[in-house]
């Protein structure tokens, strides 16, 4: 689209804009670029512009302008134009969402091989009788220990050294419906029929695994009667899946009993899950309000709902708290507020506001220590989407560290007013879960999907906990939760 606006406005550029040297100019074109930008005086020194009106005449200028207008107004049309075309693009993927149903459908579609073709039937797929397994794929994607190792599951076949006209030179299904391949490069390659037909698994359903996704409970103030938790003293190989399993449903969950005397099993439990994150205020912290990281969580002020780090291009994915103790003063309750539940209330209440939200980047940094200012490498929406399915991913809600919004400054008010919804949602006090957390209960939460934040309070409080990276604890809950059979059988997906 740049091209065809850069060629547009090269069409309808004024005069003005156009005359500049060659880049080996001839005396006589240098001469003329001389003449449209600068006055010589006689002693060789150069006088100011002299007017557009005085060079060209006022009829030339006056047709300049009103085609400068035009190109314009053109412009702002094909802004429009490109504004719907990405809008369809959207409904034809489906639209943005929140989405809380993983539910695959079923697949056993027929496979077949026709005049060195093979073709996959999906039953799934309503008039999308077949689909062709284009042969590059098929075998660049072959399954056997020689071009896959067995223990890593790297390929080690170089894609590039096939043929590109690569063709079947024979095949035969069994009745497993395991179709044998015999290619003319002399290699033979087995498939499944069920590797076959998840070649044309729809987004929706390659991303249960791809992103493990699990049906999601959405919270709100209610949910204090009942709120997820699990106990520190179960120490089964499973008890960190049942955790990260009930904080991939609800959002977050409450380890109890855990002993408190020391951080160190606050630790250890953020350690049975993965690595803690590094990031310039530490890994795991251990503190109290003394303000020495230069934040206002390190304060005792109050905190609205917010996520942590929206000035990492990848915020941390889980984050934990164990209030270790608290001592000659009160307040300090814990806040929870669900965001995709208060996305799904936007959508409803006002879509274009959510619309404004999902599509408009924001920016942010984290500069309050000596010598840093860190930012993400690009702005991201307050509610961002993947691409291939439209379902909500994250949620970004950090005002203290906001710093640009991604829109020509005339028109920035509109995600002022989307925004403003927003947050009015996020304050409703039914959307609103607040907790006094004690010694012995940690909260491990969802950092792109909970907004967290707390009451003023007075006293010593000491705090531990630490974050989790997404890639880390997804990774870690996808093993538990579809065996490494079933993660790395989909890795062919895409
Ligand atoms: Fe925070
Ligand atoms: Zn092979």
């Amino acid at each position: 689209m740049y091209a065809a606006r850069a060629l547009l406005r090269s069409r309808l550029a004024p005069p003005s804009t156009v005359a500049k040297p060659c880049k080996s100019p001839t005396s006589a074109c240098y001469q003329v670029f001389v003449r449209h930008t600068s006055t010589s005086t006689q002693d060789g020194s150069q006088s100011k512009t002299p007017a557009l009106d005085d060079l060209l005449g006022a009829e030339q200028v006056g047709k300049a302008k009103t085609l400068s207008r035009e190109v314009g107004r053109l412009s702002r049309e094909l802004d429009a134009v490109y504004s719907r075309q990405r809008g369809l693009n959207r409904v034809l993927k489906g639209p943005l969402t929140v989405r809380r149903v993983a539910r695959a459908r079923e697949w056993g579609g027929r496979v077949s091989v026709r005049d060195g073709r093979v073709f996959v039937e999906n039953k799934a797929l309503s008039g999308e009788a077949e689909r062709e397994i284009p042969k590059i794929w098929l075998r660049d994607n072959c399954q056997c220990g020689g071009c896959v190792h067995e223990t890593t599951r790297q390929r080690l076949l170089d894609t590039f050294s096939i043929p590109s006209d690569i063709s079947i030179k024979s095949h035969s299904l069994n009745t497993n419906n395991v179709l044998s391949i015999e290619w003319s490069d002399g290699h033979t390659s087995e498939f499944t029929s069920q590797f076959l037909t998840s070649t044309v698994k729809p987004d929706h359903d390659k991303a249960i695994i791809r992103q493990g996704l699990k049906n999601v409970s959405l919270f709100d103030a209610s949910i204090a009667s009942s709120p997820p938790r699990h106990t520190y003293t179960d120490e089964r190989p499973t008890a960190i899946h049942t955790i990260l399993s009930k904080i991939r449903q609800h959002g977050f969950c409450y380890i109890d009993n855990t002993p408190h005397s020391t951080p160190t099993e606050t630790e250890t439990l953020l350690r049975r899950i993965s690595f803690i994150r590094e990031t310039h205020y530490g890994a795991f912290y251990d503190f109290t309000a003394d303000l020495a990281s230069q934040d206002t969580a390190y304060t005792n002020i109050a905190l609205e709902a917010h996520t942590d780090t929206t000035y990492f291009s990848d915020p941390a994915g889980l984050q934990a708290f164990h209030l270790l103790s608290h001592t000659e003063g009160s307040g300090g309750a814990s806040l929870l507020v669900d965001g995709f539940k208060v996305a799904a209330d936007l959508q409803v209440a006002d879509p274009q506001a959510y619309h404004v939200l999902a599509t408009v980047n924001v920016h942010a940094h984290a500069s309050g220590n000596d010598g840093i200012s860190i930012q993400p490498y690009r702005g991201f929406p307050v509610l961002e989407h993947d691409p291939a399915t439209g379902a909500l991913l994250r949620v970004r809600w950090n005002t203290a560290d906001r710093a640009g919004v991604e829109m020509p400054i005339e028109t920035v008010g509109t995600w002022y007013e989307a925004a403003r919804k927003f947050d009015a949602l996020l304050k409703e006090k039914r959307n609103e879960y607040w907790e006094q957390l004690t010694p012995g209960r940690v909260l491990i939460f969802d950092n792109w999907r909970v907004l967290h934040g707390r009451s003023a309070f007075t006293g010593k409080r000491r705090i531990c906990g630490g974050y989790v990276n997404r890639d880390d604890w997804i990774s870690r809950f996808k093993m538990g939760e579809f065996g490494r059979e079933g993660v790395l059988g989909a890795l062919a997906e895409g």
